[in-house]
């Protein structure tokens, strides 16, 4: 640093053998090339970022392409197979999954609540018998029902289980209770419950109701039943 003021010695001119040029003039000559060799540094750098990310994006286009059409042939099973009139890429769900709902042709039990199989119902990795889902493989789940109900008394909704667990007797896992205005005594209203559990295989649910002929039906989709693994 120079120190009081003065330069510091190495800056004094050390009769070099061309001509000197005025510093002024040498400084700004100095200032443009750094500024030249900075800018061809940038665009250096942002054209190899460019080639660099069209390189991944190329790649990763490849392994898209490449992923689908292995997985679409999976799906499609033996290219022997005689081919169908639905498109070629079935999504499956990743876990277990279930939901039903309401019907015309749906006869349920004074308590307990059918659903239709005729609507073509999601139900994957789980089975549909006389009102119950089957549990197949063993987890947690999220169970849930909705029912519409129109009722002068008292209106129970639940979910129940029946496990290899715990013979005989049913266990609630959900259950809403609702009760009719008194003056009016009419009530017209909807249940609906959630909730999770682990489940074990060949585990029956069902959805029970203290009067199955109070439900509402004018929709197959304003009553419904469903899980799925979480
Ligand atoms: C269906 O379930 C109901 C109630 O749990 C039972 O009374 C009936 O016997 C069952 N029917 C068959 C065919 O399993
Ligand atoms: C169920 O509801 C029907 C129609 O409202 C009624 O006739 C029947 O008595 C009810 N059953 C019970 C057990 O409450």
């Amino acid at each position: 640093m120079a120190e009081g003021g003065y330069p510091p010695v190495y800056t004094v001119d050390s009769g070099t053998p061309w001509p000197p040029v005025p510093p002024r003039l040498s400084k700004v000559r100095r200032r443009a090339g750094a500024a030249q060799t900075l800018l061809f540094l940038l665009v250096s750098v942002a054209l190899c970022g460019m080639a660099i990310e069209a390189c991944f994006i190329y790649r990763l286009y490849q392994h898209e392409s490449g992923n689908s059409a292995s997985s679409s042939k999976v799906i499609a099973g033996e290219d022997d197979n005689p081919p169908t009139t639905r498109p070629s890429v079935i999504i499956l769900p990743s876990k277990p999954v279930a939901h039903l709902t309401d019907g015309q042709n749906v006869v349920h039990e004074k308590h307990i609540m059918a659903w239709s199989m005729d609507a073509d119902p999601l139900l994957y990795e789980m089975d549909y018998k006389n009102g119950s889902l089957l549990i197949q493989k063993e987890g947690f789940y999220y169970v849930y029902s909705k029912v519409s109900f129109s009722d002068t008394d008292v209106f129970y909704h639940s979910v129940e289980l029946k496990t290899k667990l715990y013979v005989g007797k049913s266990i609630p896992l959900l259950m809403s209770r609702k009760y009719s205005d008194k003056i009016s005594n009419k009530m017209r209203s909807n249940s609906y419950l959630g909730g999770v559990f682990h489940l074990h295989k060949d585990d029956a649910l069902f959805v029970k109701v203290s009067n199955s002929s109070k439900v509402r039906r004018y929709k197959s989709f304003e009553n419904i039943f469903g899980a799925y693994m979480i």
